[in-house]
């Protein structure tokens, strides 16, 4: 008769507490609490579980406790010890407890049982995107986590590359599975391209769960990002001298993607050229002027202006070449006109006698 009352109040007070969120046995304090080894359990789904209690440490009579279950067996060994033993487990909600009931006191222990299951898929996109991002552009990821439990132990990470971006967390204490996504807002920018961004979900579980925790990885979306041309140099206008004849060379390289094509308007020619780096072998005078440089790509276009300066040889040469034509021309002249005026003296005086005396004389001294 005892018993069947019992079993009758436990069974009302199983449907009522199991719906009351509460009420705690754990928390209900008595003076002789049923325990159970091991006090906690991490279970995954479908897996079996064990666990015993002693049902009062005093010795009680063994009509006045039992372990209340959904599922599973539980086993009396004859004294205070009580073996619960699932081979599957199924429920996620249920957690079994142990109770006695000493002179008219009710006091129980619940097992604290923890049934997990890894995520069934996690999977990473862009939020109403596809296709390549744009520079500055603001883009948020999703990581889609299906069928995990409990989502509270789920943690969240996402990667670009091999770096951690943002590790999530969504505490709410929801027992079954969930399918949930997790965001993370971010800006593209040109180093992002040709990255891959991955997520992670790890279900932590702590000292009792799996060593290592379940985690599932998502797969990798790798990044395309258009950018713009981006000179090398941040003026828009360069000044450049060339000597002439020298070889001229203006170099507007840029980088972008997509590759970015070039168009250049050419001061002497109405012809256009299409390379990144503008060449004349050998200047002259005409090359004298701006050359516009237009790179550009589907994300925008920059401009630069080379403003060129041709130095002219003749010039340089030219004065050298007039003095020393000068001093030469002044030194055929002065000579010209010293020989002119010796001449002159010379064939004045010159005559005979004078030749003669030059001679006799010549004669006359080896004869002294
Ligand atoms: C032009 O500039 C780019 C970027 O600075 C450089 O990589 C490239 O070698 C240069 N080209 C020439 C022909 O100098």
């Amino acid at each position: 008769m005892a018993s069947s009352f019992y079993a009758f109040l436990v069974l009302f007070l199983w449907n009522f507490l199991s719906d009351s969120q509460a009420f705690d046995c754990n928390k209900h304090v008595c003076e002789d609490n049923p325990e159970f080894t091991p006090s906690t359990l991490v279970v995954k789904y479908g897996d079996p579980a064990f666990a015993t209690c002693e049902a009062c440490k005093k010795g009680c009579r063994s009509d006045v406790f039992d372990i209340e279950k959904s599922e599973g067996i539980v086993l009396k060994d004859g004294e205070t010890k009580l073996t619960w033993n699932v081979t599957h487990i199924t429920q996620w909600d249920k957690d079994p407890y142990c109770f006695n009931n000493l002179n008219g006191t009710f006091c129980c222990t619940t097992l604290d049982v923890t049934v997990y299951q890894p995520p069934q898929e996690v999977s990473i996109g862009f939020v109403s995107h596809t296709g390549p991002l744009m520079e500055g552009g603001r883009y948020t990821l999703q990581c889609a986590v299906q069928d995990v439990a409990p989502i509270k132990n789920l943690v969240v990470t996402f990667y670009k590359g091999q770096m951690t971006l943002d590790p999530q967390q969504f505490l709410t204490d929801q027992r079954t599975p969930v399918n949930k996504s997790f965001f993370l807002s971010l800006t593209a920018k040109e180093e992002f391209n040709g990255e891959e961004f991955w997520c992670e979900a790890t279900l932590e579980l702590g000292p009792g769960g799996p060593k290592p925790p379940p985690v599932v990885k998502s797969q990798r979306l790798t990044a395309t990002v258009h950018y713009g041309p981006k000179l090398d140099t941040s003026a828009n206008q360069t000044s450049v001298t060339v000597n002439e004849g020298e070889t001229l060379q203006l170099n507007c390289s840029a980088v972008g993607n997509p590759e970015p094509s070039y168009t250049w308007i050419l001061p002497f020619s109405n012809n256009i050229s299409h390379e990144s780096v503008y060449m004349v072998k050998s200047v002259s005078s005409e090359h004298e002027g701006n050359y516009i440089c237009s790179v550009s790509n589907i994300v925008r276009e920059e401009k630069i202006t080379f403003n060129v300066k041709v130095k002219s040889h003749k010039i340089n040469l030219l004065i050298p070449i007039l003095v020393s034509v000068a001093v030469v021309i002044l030194i055929i002249i002065t000579i010209s006109v010293v020989y002119q005026h010796l001449k002159n003296k010379r064939t004045g005086n010159y005559n005979l006698k004078d030749v003669f005396r030059f001679r006799s004389r010549h004669f006359l001294v080896p004869a002294e």
